[in-house]
């Protein structure tokens, strides 16, 4: 018995010693075979506790099997050991040398205008508002008291979807002479959806859930049945702005747009205000501005935003009491400006989304 677990340690050890020696995974198996295998050297010595006396097997059993345990764990170590060894590169890495760059990329000029226009209202305590690219004519036209007959309703001025009835707005409706040859009137159009052709929509929208005052700037995407032409795009963006509360003057709407204007476009800037016309608006202007950049543009104004004190009927229609709170509002073109200030003279170019115009900016 002494003789037998006496064996038992060297065995051990030079199969320890053997498993720690192999270099890769074929050596390992190697060294696994010629101890733990079928006719290695371990196994050989498991195979003798049979021979063994009854009341030696316990304590020769307990010994063997413990030093087994002890060669499997070593066996699975130095296996994930090697394994991650031929996982790595064979060729030595030169820390030293320069990293991979990964290119990075930059905010697009029309989001850096429009992140600086936010940033100087938020400034006089203006909030961002949102609201659909998917409109209704309610919202788009008629709240904002746009007659039926005004060409911006045109089917060719907008981008109309299905209406209610799933059938396109120019989609022929059939013979409309009666039995009597009389010409009865077109059916109403049921709402219609359409692109939105500018954000003024937002007004209603907001408005129409809140009660006054608001001060609100909206951002976003329009669209028009424009062609594309180095100043046309049938999508662009427009920045919104409306303010009501109690006695809100032109001088206010004045003295906003010049605070702002000299932060996008320099402190010398001026602007100047023109009678103009929107349904919405009354009075109604159109805001011309001079600056360095107008001057190298070789212009000494240039047109860049329609405003005008709120009309009484856009809030009667969205339920404020036109006797008690009065605003203004304005829209300007976020393009124009990004290329007034960077001296853009092609639109098309926001939108090609080719990286060497774009890192320009
Ligand atoms: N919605 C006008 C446009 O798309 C711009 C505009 C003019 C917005 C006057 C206004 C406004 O809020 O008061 O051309």
């Amino acid at each position: 018995m002494a003789g037998f677990l006496d064996q038992i340690e060297p065995v051990k050890q030079s199969a320890l010693a053997e498993l720690q020696a192999a270099t890769d995974l074929a050596a390992l198996e190697q060294a696994r075979v010629n101890h733990l295998g079928s006719n290695g050297k371990f196994t050989a010595l498991m195979k003798q506790l049979g021979a063994l006396a009854k009341e030696e097997k316990p304590a020769a059993g307990k010994a063997v099997n413990s030093a087994k345990v002890a060669l499997e764990a070593a066996l699975a170590q130095r296996r994930a050991e090697l394994e991650l060894k031929a996982a790595l590169p064979q060729e030595p890495t030169d820390f030293t040398l320069p990293g991979r760059r990964r290119a990075l990329g930059k905010l697009h000029p029309l989001t850096q205008v429009t992140e600086d226009i936010v940033r100087s209202f938020r400034k006089i305590g203006f909030v961002v508002a949102d609201g659909p690219e998917v409109e209704d004519e309610y919202h788009c036209f008629d709240a904002l008291n746009t007659p039926a007959d005004h060409p911006a309703r045109d089917m060719q001025d907008t981008f109309y979807l299905r209406n209610a009835e799933g059938r396109m707005q120019n989609e022929e409706t059939g013979d409309r002479t009666t039995e009597h040859g009389v010409q009865t009137a077109p059916p109403a159009p049921p709402a219609s959806t359409l692109l939105r052709t500018h954000t003024s929509s937002v007004q209603i929208r907001v408005m129409a859930k809140q009660p006054p005052p608001v001060r609100i700037i909206v951002p976003g995407r329009v669209y028009r049945r424009d062609n594309a032409d180095a100043t046309h795009n049938p999508t662009f963006h427009q920045v919104e702005g409306l303010y009501v509360d109690r006695n809100v003057t032109v001088g206010d709407l004045k003295g906003t747009v010049e605070f702002v204007f000299k932060e996008l476009m320099g402190e010398e800037t001026r602007i100047r205000f023109r009678p103009h016309y929107f349904s919405y608006t009354e009075p109604s202007f159109e805001i011309d501005f001079s600056s360095a950049l107008t001057r190298k543009m070789g212009k000494e104004w240039l047109e860049i935003a329609g405003c005008g004190m709120v009309h009484p009927q856009v809030f009667e229609n969205v339920g404020y009491d036109p006797e008690v709170w009065t605003g203004w509002a304005f829209g300007f073109g976020i393009e124009r400006i990004a290329m007034i200030r960077y001296g853009i003279t092609d639109i098309r170019l926001f939108y090609e989304n080719d990286v060497r115009f774009l890192k320009q900016f």
